[in-house]
């Protein structure tokens, strides 16, 4: 049953300042603590980065709310079951690994049990790593919420839409949508059309910032103004009720008598956000050759300018390839860096439809070699070469410098692709050299 209450509207932007009020006058001007608020509410400020962080990268936000966050029982330590935190027992793996799309379960669990973790690297107390989650929530979170202080979520659904009710206002997230939730932020998860699966990439390094552009100039990309932060939005609701919090890995949980949704008005920069895939400009070669993955970044979570970044995060939307006498799928390759990527709805062009299904995903690691699987190499090789339109495929990558180590559980899936080699076995050497 469709669970929207009321329009839902967006402010436009990327990490600029906003502010937003449910009520007319709530907000108060050139201020943010003032003796006593209006009608009654309390100041509360959320910072996303230091203080003294630069400006530019200075996230934080004032809240105006019935309640104070302080306002809640006691944390006791709970489980969720599959929602894991690196590291791993395994150690990091230099197979090429691919998954099936998980498959949605009969039974009821929200987004939060829903949670399947994958892979991740670093970790949380350090601040740096990043860690990759598929979630398959069949029923919505109803009297409980949900706070992650170990990272931001970037959250793609693939199938069904959600609707993600946070602090500062409600986002509508349908296929082809990504959610950005920042670290600390209270929210819960409905499910407006019923069962939903996505990826999550859960962020411990530096907040996803938009990449510099260098040579390409003030546009492309994702820009700016196609990042939607909701307006303020609020539920005073006093009920018994649940806040999950994960914390450096483990999950407390706290009881409350009432809706922490209860920010009347906002002003800042470390607000939700959600973004249209399918709006990210695409660059591309336009006389020959391959351009690298990094063409395709949207958003980066920087660590170093050498060895990677801590999650750089790519969208491959439908495009145009023109290049000429190329090989056009991204061809072998071995990289410094490890790759995660998942298929929104479509195929890769670098793979054969039936090896990687929309739902599913690959993990490369550093140095792993792989590249166009033999099917997709002998078609490549030969085809004719007119502009071709990549139609109908949506495909994201995450790439992070450190290798990613894979959960027990996600080796141990029956998704998990045992035969994933074999697609590059039946490769034909044709060069007939022989030894001098
Ligand atoms: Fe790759």
């Amino acid at each position: 049953m469709p669970q929207i209450r009321g329009p839902l509207t967006y402010q436009t932007g990327f990490g600029n300042e906003l502010e937003s009020e449910a009520e007319a006058g709530v907000l108060p001007h050139g201020r943010n603590s003032p003796q006593q608020p209006a009608r009654g509410l309390v100041s509360e400020l959320i910072s996303g980065t230091t203080f003294t962080a630069p400006r530019a990268l200075n996230r934080r936000t004032y809240v105006f709310r019935a309640m104070p966050s302080v306002v809640h029982g006691r944390y006791q330590p709970t489980e969720v079951k599959t929602f894991d935190t690196p590291p791993f027992t395994q150690p990091p793996n230099p197979n090429q690994m691919r998954w099936d799309p998980l498959g949605i379960p009969a039974a009821e669990q929200d987004f939060l049990d829903g949670m399947f973790t994958i892979c991740g690297n670093g970790s949380p107390d350090a601040q740096s790593g990043t860690a990759l989650h598929v979630y398959r929530a069949t029923v919505p979170m109803t009297d409980r919420f949900f706070l992650d202080a170990d990272g931001e979520l970037l959250v793609m659904p693939d199938t069904g839409t959600l609707l993600i009710a946070t602090e500062l206002g409600r986002l509508q997230v349908a296929p082809g949508e990504l959610a950005l939730i920042p670290r600390g932020i209270k929210f819960r998860v409905e499910l407006p059309e019923g069962p939903s699966r996505g990826f999550v990439c859960e962020n411990y390094g530096l907040p996803f910032r938009l990449p510099e552009l260098g040579l390409i100039g003030s546009n492309g990309l994702a820009n700016a103004v196609d990042f939607h932060v909701p307006d303020a939005w609020y539920e005073i609701e006093e009920k018994p009720c649940t806040l999950v919090q994960k914390f450096c890995g483990s999950f407390w949980e706290a009881r409350l008598d009432h809706s922490p949704l209860d920010v009347v008005a906002w002003r800042g920069n470390h607000v939700p956000a959600k973004f249209n895939m399918y709006d990210f400009v695409a660059l591309g070669t336009a006389t020959v050759d391959h351009p690298d993955p990094s063409i395709f970044c949207a958003l980066s979570s920087p660590s170093d300018p050498v060895l990677g970044g801590n999650a750089d995060f790519m969208v491959l939307p439908p495009r145009w390839a023109v290049a000429e006498d190329t090989f056009r799928p991204p061809g072998f390759h071995r990289n410094c860096v490890a790759e995660y990527l998942g298929i929104i709805t479509g195929k890769h062009e670098g793979k054969s439809a039936s090896g990687l299904r929309p739902g599913g995903a690959s993990l490369h690691n550093n140095w792993a070699a792989h590249g166009p699987d033999v099917e997709t190499f002998e078609l490549a090789r030969s085809v004719e070469l007119p502009p071709r339109k990549i139609e109908d495929s949506l495909v994201f990558m995450i790439e992070s410098r450190q290798p990613l180590q894979v959960a027990d559980a996600a080796l141990s899936a029956p998704e998990f692709q045992r035969d994933y080699q074999d697609h590059w076995q039946g490769f034909v050497r044709r060069f007939p050299g022989t030894n001098a």
